[in-house]
């Protein structure tokens, strides 16, 4: 057996196609849905990221604009250009890239962007909802744990009566994924590095998401052929300049049912997440006015 690859590709260009109708709707408007990157300092990795976030949103029709800061600002200066941002109308989705430097680390990053434009989803107003239940994809929740969603029902993997198994509870990922994941309804684990016994957990789930950042860290000893597990991979680890997932993926192809691979799974599936929580945004903060 050899496992189905759960690749990003055919998902994007669906999803895509639905954003660029929901884009060309909103310029038939006069409003050409628009996103704000702020960049502190020239980190090598955000800056490769920030250059997908760019491409996606304006093959959709979107704009984008990088508003690179400098690597010492101070924080009244930092405060003053997430607050231009937050009150300019033209602008409808706004990101703060992580990681900050250590002068901003004391700030709460997470609720500087008003929670109208925060298309992180990490404003606790937006993560609030997925405390109270919320299934509904059309709010501004987290990318990556929308993207896996997504991902998922792109390739018909039953999520509600599921057992889940999440490796990781990072507030990025491990633990609104879980919460989303509980919110329809699968029955989920959150282990981590301190699990005792992960395989127990591992070889009977259903599903199982890694995000635990340490690369290959999942074996084919971690999997049951027979409970015919999805793996989701949501590592994005650098091994002698590669890029390398959470899960061993040659151990592991001939033991698992499904595996999203690294690169081109779960990565391109949140940078096309975000780019739907700024037209969702757009549109929201249009409803009525136009
Ligand atoms: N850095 C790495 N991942 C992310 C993300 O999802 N959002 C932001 N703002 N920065 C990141």
């Amino acid at each position: 057996m050899t496992a189905r690859l759960l690749a990003a590709r055919p998902a994007v260009e669906k999803i895509k196609i639905d954003l660029a109708l929901r884009c060309e709707s909103l310029k038939q408007k006069g409003v050409t849905p628009s996103m704000s990157v702020i960049l502190v300092g020239e980190n090598p990795a955000s800056l490769s990221y920030i250059r997908n976030k760019r491409k996606i949103c304006e093959e959709v029709g979107g704009k984008f604009a990088l508003h690179q800061l400098p690597v010492d600002i101070s924080t009244e200066a930092f405060l003053a250009e997430v607050k231009k941002l937050n009150i300019d109308k033209t602008v409808h989705g706004i990101i703060i890239q992580l990681p900050v430097p250590n002068q901003l680390k004391h700030l709460n990053i997470a609720d500087l962007v008003i929670a109208e434009k925060d298309i992180d989803g990490f404003h606790g107003e937006n993560t609030k909802k997925l405390y109270e239940g919320t299934t509904d994809m059309k709010l501004l929740l987290p990318c990556t744990p929308k993207g896996i969603i997504a991902l998922l029902k792109y390739y018909d993997v039953p999520i509600a009566g599921q057992d889940v198994v999440v490796i990781g509870r990072s507030l990025i990922v491990g633990k609104p994924v879980s919460m989303l994941l509980s919110n329809m309804h699968a029955t989920v684990t959150i282990a981590h590095s301190k699990t005792k016994d992960l395989k127990s957990y591992t070889r009977k789930a259903d599903i199982v998401i890694a995000a635990v950042g340490i690369p290959n860290f999942l074996k084919a000893s971690h999997f049951d052929p027979a409970t015919k597990t999805t793996v989701i991979d949501v590592g994005i680890n650098s091994v002698d300049g590669k890029l390398c997932g959470d899960v061993d993926l040659k151990d592991c192809e001939n033991v698992v049912d499904s595996i999203s691979p690294v690169p081109g799974g779960v990565g391109p599936m949140t940078v096309v997440s975000l780019i739907e929580n700024m037209i969702t945004a757009c549109e929201a903060q249009l409803k009525g006015k136009v």
